[in-house]
């Protein structure tokens, strides 16, 4: 079965084409970040304006790279939610016509359930598995007993992780997005500023990172006004040593409560190399016989594969179902 995917729902434009679920014949990505860059976030009527300019040229792309015949299609996928509602109504218009013009069936994928699946490219799914769910927008953990099987178990009651991530880039003068700049000045440094860990209950598993980054923001602002050098690596370092304490106990405990045999992270933050170090080096020590995975670094952040594999699974499961 070949399934086309395709994703607008921020600031990226992607088409992939992907087999029997798990071969990517294709995935072309085109990246408006240079735009938003300047703005230091992404103002939506430039989003929706730069994927109407590009959308075809990306198909176009995808079809040379996947070396198939738009008849070779049986099924388009696109994101309909979340995202910025022009963005979306152009990949989804997209879909539609292409799904008009070859007769073939339509699915709409959900965004999120998009980057948890971006994580079956290159693994199975063992179930029960925890999802924990960290973009620009959402952070979330969610129990998965089967395919398209969601208990939400926790979720931020303010900023998504990639948005604390991006707006302390801002304070340290980094440019959008700021998450991976931030990581790498983690690598070089200690965690020398005291900073909280805010686990919230002991029971919850939502979390919350306003009042860190806040934190972030009051410490630079003190330094600047008593004209103290701020240490960049060393507070960038401080601030993700805090962000993966409350990711990394939260997720362990939740895969210790639904005795779950397998992990997955998704979303942008996924990319984060201290996030994986931090968690492979938890499940090691403190779990046995679960399995860790993290999708590849091209499908940590958004991407039309990762909406083809969830779409693939959601047709399956309705035509079953019907
Ligand atoms: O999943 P995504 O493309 O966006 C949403 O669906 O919301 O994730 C983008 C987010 C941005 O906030 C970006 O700063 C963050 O992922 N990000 C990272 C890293 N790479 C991307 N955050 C922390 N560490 C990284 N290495
Ligand atoms: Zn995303």
């Amino acid at each position: 079965m070949i399934v086309l995917g395709i994703e607008s729902s921020c600031d990226e434009t992607s088409v992939a084409i992907l087999k029997d679920g798990k071969e990517v014949l294709a995935n072309a990505v085109y990246t408006q970040i240079p735009f938003h860059e300047v703005y230091g976030g992404v103002i939506p009527e430039v989003a929706s304006r730069h994927h109407v300019r590009k959308i075809t040229y990306v198909f176009e792309e995808a079809f040379r790279e996947a070396k198939i015949e738009k008849e070779d299609i049986d099924l388009v996928c696109v994101t309909h939610h979340p995202g910025l509602i022009g963005s979306l109504l152009v990949g989804i218009n997209a879909a539609k016509a292409f799904a008009l013009t070859y007769h073939i069936p339509y699915v709409e994928v959900d965004h999120i359930v998009g980057h948890i699946y971006a994580n079956y490219i290159e693994n199975d799914f063992n179930f029960p598995m925890i999802a924990l769910v960290v973009s620009g927008g959402h952070t979330e953990l969610r129990l998965m007993k089967d395919h398209y099987d969601f208990t939400l178990l926790g979720e931020t009651l303010d900023d998504a992780v990639g948005e604390a991530y991006d707006k302390v880039g801002r304070v340290l003068d980094l440019a959008y997005p700021a998450g991976a700049k931030v990581d790498k000045l983690s690598s070089i440094g200690n965690p020398s500023y005291k900073l909280p860990v805010v686990l919230l209950e002991k029971d919850s598993y939502n979390f919350s990172l306003s009042g860190l980054k806040s934190a972030v923001i009051n410490t630079v602002n003190k330094c600047k006004m008593k004209g103290e050098e701020i240490n960049q690596a060393n507070l960038a370092c401080s601030f993700q040593t805090s962000v993966i304490k409350v990711l990394v106990s939260k997720t362990i405990k939740a895969a210790k409560e639904y005795n779950v045999k397998q992990i997955v992270v998704a979303g942008g933050v996924a990319a984060n190399q201290g996030l994986r170090k931090a968690l492979a080096d938890a499940v090691s020590s403190e779990l046995e016989n679960v399995k860790l995975t993290f999708p590849q670094m091209k499908y940590c952040t958004d991407n039309a594969a990762m909406i083809a594999v969830a779409g693939y699974f959601k047709y399956l499961l309705e035509k079953k179902n019907s």
